[in-house]
């Protein structure tokens, strides 16, 4: 709105012109408004990337979204690396640069470490420099208390609300049924009694990595000074990352693409024999309270949370390499948490249910929701018009915009036949909405066809999340009012589903956003 209305101020003496400038400013704002640009704002603390300091958390998670136990030497699976770049021109008095990339050549850049490698070395039972946070035994608990210490080491207060980092998430997909680690749909069980089959290959298989840092550091390129840093490491304990020797491994580093300011975040992710199940996910994550996936509050970048059906999320993503046929690759997955009831999550994992819609974009990943196997559909698909097609409508229902669908484990009415989503696989019981390039999703921006984006077609996309996820079938008890579909973490990244032997995926992200509506927006369009 600013490069509209700022000329047209400055002239603002001029009666005549002002009206004039007045009319042309309505006229642009109408159009604005038809475009449905002037209206979103971002919801993150750092706005498409382009922030020169990094905020860049990290966090490791057993089966079942905790630690469990800690890799020997490692401390407690949550990092960060956030680092501010401070410039000066030696010439002068030294000044901050906003902005911080374009500098001149006689410029010097120092880095400034929000965090130490003695904070991302703590670990269950050791003390915080800061008396404010408990030290707990428990080592589920200690990571929870960790991520809000290096939250607060990371806070930046550049507006109202404060916020944190972006989130690299990774997660272990081995589950050993001879331990009670975790619940079955949020219940604590004494032994696991199941069908379903699981990887593991014997005792302690589900461990934490191994992770090593490299710092945020100033690189000069050109005329350009800019920050660039990275975590990897292995599952494997018993191998030695320097000598070649490891088989499973993940690489997540961030650089500045110097042309458009954004970041550039690479990640690389192989599984192996022993861990054949691993998921490597960029994630913007709530600022505060619960992220999907979590019943505990936790750190992020998003200020204010996005509601369905106003907001979209805006992204490139370059798939280098696609990490074999069962590589879920997500364009974007979306998490919340609300109970059957409708109402919102309160940390309560037996009645509290995470929510997730996954748009898968391996064009490998075939439909399992087929007029032959309605288990793995959800009741009915709504089409862009508003339209419901129940499945059994085989005519109409779009079974190849669907991989799958599963239904809470706690949910008691749920319509025939029905799949219970994996009830172990999250501190409380989850609901999956996995949608496959479709034209009926195509409409809001998300891909039309298998091969979309994928290896070779590096693509910024603009989704209209708001409205796709508004179309989606979620459980909720019969009478009940519908929840407020309100998203606490957006992701991008792959599960490298079980294969027989290891497969590498790689990509890139940049350009990351998310666009909501502000305050006043939102409550006149709630009206409309
Ligand atoms: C990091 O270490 C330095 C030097 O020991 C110390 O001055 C600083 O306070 C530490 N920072 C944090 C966040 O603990
Ligand atoms: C679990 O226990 C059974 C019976 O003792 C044993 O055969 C199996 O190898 C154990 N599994 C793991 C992963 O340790
Ligand atoms: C870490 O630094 C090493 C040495 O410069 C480099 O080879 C490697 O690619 C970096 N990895 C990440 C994830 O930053
Ligand atoms: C790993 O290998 C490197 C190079 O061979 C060696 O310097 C290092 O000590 C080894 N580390 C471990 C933990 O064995
Ligand atoms: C850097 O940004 C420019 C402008 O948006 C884009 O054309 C280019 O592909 C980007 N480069 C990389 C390596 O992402
Ligand atoms: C399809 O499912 C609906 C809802 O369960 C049911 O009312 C209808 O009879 C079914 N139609 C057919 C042809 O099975």
């Amino acid at each position: 709105m600013g490069f509209v209305s700022s000329p047209c101020l400055i002239i603002s003496i001029e009666l005549l012109l002002a009206i004039f400038c007045e009319v042309r400013w309505l006229v642009s704002m109408a159009e604005a408004l038809e475009q449905d640009s002037i209206p979103y704002i971002s919801a993150l603390g750092d706005p498409g990337m382009k922030n020169p300091n990094a905020r860049f958390g990290f966090e490791a998670w057993n089966f079942c979204n905790e630690v469990g136990s800690e890799a020997p030497n490692m401390g407690s699976p949550r990092l960060a690396d956030c680092a501010d770049l401070h410039c000066s021109t030696p010439s002068s008095a030294p000044a901050e640069i906003p902005g911080g990339l374009l500098l001149d050549k006689r410029s010097t850049c120092q880095v400034q470490q929000k965090v130490n490698e003695s904070d991302n070395k703590l670990g269950t039972g050791d003390q915080f420099p800061t008396t404010e946070f408990k030290p707990y035994n428990d080592p589920d608990l200690y990571a929870v208390e960790k991520e809000m210490y290096l939250g607060s080491l990371c806070e930046v207060h550049d507006s109202t609300k404060p916020w944190h980092f972006w989130m690299i998430m990774l997660k272990n997909g081995n589950f050993d049924k001879n331990t009670t680690l975790c619940p079955e749909n949020g219940r604590k069980v004494s032994k696991i009694v199941t069908g379903r089959s699981f990887p593991c290959f014997g005792e302690g298989c589900m461990n934490q990595p191994l992770v090593y840092h490299n710092r945020s550091r100033v690189v000069f390129s050109g005329e350009q000074e800019s920050l660039v840093g990275g975590f990897y490491g292995t599952y494997d304990l018993d191998t030695n990352l320097t000598s070649g020797g490891a088989n499973s491994f993940f690489s997540v580093s961030w650089q500045k693409n110097l042309s458009s300011g954004s970041w550039i975040v690479s990640n690389k992710l192989t599984t192996s024999t022993k861990y054949p199940w691993l998921m490597l996910y960029l994630r913007a994550d709530a600022t505060e309270g619960f992220n999907a996936g979590y019943h505990y509050g936790g750190r992020g970048i998003m200020r204010k949370l996005p509601e369905s059906p106003y907001f979209k999320v805006k992204l490139t993503l370059e798939v280098k390499q696609g990490g074999g046929p069962n590589s879920q690759f997500y364009l974007l997955d979306i998490g919340s948490c609300w109970k059957n009831s409708g109402d919102p999550c309160d940390g309560d994992v037996i009645t509290d249910v995470t929510r997730y819609s996954e748009m898968i974009i391996n064009p490998a990943t075939t439909s399992w929701c087929r007029p032959d196997n309605l288990v793995s559909c959800p009741p009915y698909h709504i089409t862009s018009t508003g339209d419901i097609i129940h499945r059994n409508d085989t005519s109409r229902f779009p079974y190849s915009a669907y991989h799958l669908y599963c239904a809470p484990g706690n949910a008691d009415h749920l319509e025939k036949p029905y799949d219970i989503c994996d009830p172990y696989s999250n501190p409380q019981a989850q609901e999956l909405v996995q949608i496959l390039p479709h034209p009926d999703w195509a409409v809001h921006g998300y891909p039309a066809k298998q091969g979309d984006g994928w290896i070779g077609d590096p693509r910024t996309w603009e989704l209209d999340v708001g409205s796709l996820s508004s179309r989606l079938y979620f459980y909720q008890n019969p009478g009940t009012k519908p929840a407020k579909r309100v998203w606490s973490s957006l992701n991008v990244g792959t599960e490298i589903y079980v294969s027989s032997k290891g497969m590498t995926a790689e990509w890139t992200v940049s350009d990351f956003d998310v666009l909501i509506l502000g305050d006043s927006e939102f409550r006149s369009r709630q009206f409309l």
